[in-house]
């Protein structure tokens, strides 16, 4: 059996793609240990999630640093301390620099709420029902300089339904974020993905194109 996977999440909010993946780990469907949750607000559930599974929590409040690249040092120099094989992106709503990104290049990971490269960016549910398209859904993608637009490793697709609103589109999204998230650190956890020249490696062959989920 390999090493155990050690991850370190970062998280601004609820917190639910990260407790679908400690319910992996608890259920030993993936074989990783998450060494620290980290925050760049205080006060957010999902620091309560992380406490409640005994992992360790940090807070580094953004507003606390004059410019983006002192942030993204604290960060790096705080998730280095845990030394992840891993840094996965909860519903982390950073911008961050180029430095950072490629520090952590290969082994950082994104969840986005859209079938990217449709709807980069914020309020992607609701750009979707105004642009009337009929599918929606989630991307699993490694992180790369430029925002949102990394190599996608697996899409969720969600049909958009006659009277959706963006809460309930939503609502629908993050049900499939929580399965296509997990599967991904999972298949980490089994050393079967990798990025290699910009290219994603999986089981050894050249991936394609994305996973599709649904749809
Ligand atoms: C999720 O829908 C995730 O895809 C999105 O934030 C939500 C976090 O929910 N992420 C982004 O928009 C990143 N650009 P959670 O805190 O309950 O996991």
């Amino acid at each position: 059996m390999n090493t155990p996977l050690s991850i370190v999440v970062l998280i601004s909010g609820s917190g639910s793609n990260l407790q679908a993946i400690i319910d992996e780990i608890a259920a030993a469907k993936i074989n990783a240990n998450i060494a620290a949750v980290i925050s760049n607000k205080a006060d957010v559930y999902g620091l309560e999630r992380a406490k409640a599974a005994n992992i360790p929590t940090e807070v580094i409040k953004h507003e606390q640093f004059d410019s983006r690249e002192s942030f993204d040092a604290a960060l790096q120099k705080t998730i280095d301390s845990y030394q992840p094989d891993l840094v996965v992106l909860a519903g982390f709503m950073r911008i961050l620099t180029p430095a950072f990104v490629q520090h952590y290049l290969g082994r950082m990971i994104n969840i986005h709420p859209s079938l990217l490269p449709a709807y980069k960016g914020i309020h992607t549910h609701q750009r979707a029902i105004d642009d009337h398209v009929k599918e929606h859904g989630a991307s699993v993608h490694f992180v790369t300089p430029e925002l949102d637009g990394g190599p996608v490793i697996i899409q969720a697709h969600v049909p958009v339904l006659p009277d959706d609103t963006a809460e309930e589109l939503a609502k629908r999204v993050l049900k499939q974020e929580h399965i296509i998230y997990p599967k991904v650190v999972r298949w980490f956890a089994e050393r079967r993905l990798r990025l290699e020249d910009a290219q994603i490696i999986f089981d050894g062959e050249k991936l394609q194109q994305a996973i599709k989920l649904g749809g």
